[in-house]
């Protein structure tokens, strides 16, 4: 493990443009629930009756009253914590530009980082279903569910649902990043969910290395990953960090 470690900081230290990848993961230990496996959301609700747009658009104040509104609590008081913090410090240290997040919570802005493609929209924002005006998420009352806009519209996140396109521009900066890179950083996804998983594909095609974080093994580990430092987010990010402090 610590040679992993050492290799990645070397890594980094050699690599003249960086992009992380992140998921869920990455913001579990800030308490924000992953999706799949053990403890993960799609374990407590089936993802095509609640996470689907026909569910959302069938229903709506049944996907706010089971997830929106729960994810709004959790969302609203989360601080990023050392994984987010590790991504952000490389930036400050002038090593990484993008960080492409499958995540909507904002916690890779609120840690610092400046340039952050958020490939499956934003839970920061609700939007009217039916005039498109946006609305902050933390301002939106939810005493009364659905919340609607004022002009009687209901809201919804502005975040991607199973069964929606990704917004055309995220994907497209997204691939051109990626085919771009000569190092990525994975982080803390299950890599299963297309097409974000085909980032550090495009990445490794196109001559990048890819060092992939995460406790368990995914579907790119054998196939993509240059290597695997199994582990958290916070611990794993701290000690590369530390080391690449060491070495430049
Ligand atoms: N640090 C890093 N990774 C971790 C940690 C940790 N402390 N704990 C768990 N993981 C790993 C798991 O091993 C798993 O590989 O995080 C990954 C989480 O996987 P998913 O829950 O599938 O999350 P993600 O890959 O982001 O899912 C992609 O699926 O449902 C959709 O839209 C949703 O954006 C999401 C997409």
């Amino acid at each position: 493990m610590d040679d992993l470690i050492k290799q990645a900081a070397e890594d980094l230290a050699a690599a003249s443009k960086v992009t992380a990848l992140t998921g869920a993961g990455i913001s579990i230990e800030s308490g924000i629930p992953h999706f799949r496996g053990k403890g993960g959301l799609w374990e407590r609700f089936d993802p095509m009756e609640i996470a689907h747009i026909d569910a959302l658009m069938r229903d709506p104040a049944r996907v706010w009253t089971i997830l929106i509104k729960e994810m709004k609590e959790i969302v609203d008081s989360a601080n990023p914590n050392d994984g987010h913090k590790g991504l952000a410090k490389l930036e400050e240290m002038g090593k990484l530009e993008t960080v492409i997040t499958q995540n909507i919570d904002g916690l890779h802005q609120a840690a610092g980082n400046t340039d952050v493609i958020e490939f499956h929209g934003t839970f920061a924002w609700q939007r009217c279903m039916d005039c498109s005006q946006k609305y902050e998420t933390r301002n939106v009352d939810i005493s009364e569910i659905p919340p609607r806009c004022s002009c009687g519209g209901i809201l919804r996140p502005d975040a991607v649902f199973f069964g929606e396109m990704i917004p055309q521009d995220a994907l497209w900066r997204s691939r051109q990043i990626a085919s771009d890179c000569d190092l990525m950083l994975v982080v803390g996804t299950s890599a299963v969910v297309q097409p974000a998983a085909l980032m550090p594909v495009v990445a490794k095609e196109s001559g990048a290395k890819v060092v992939e974080i995460n406790p368990e093994r995914t579907p790119l580990t054998d196939e993509i990953s240059d290597y695997l430092i199994m582990g958290g987010a916070s611990d794993i990010m701290n000690r590369i960090v530390a080391e690449l402090e060491k070495i430049s």
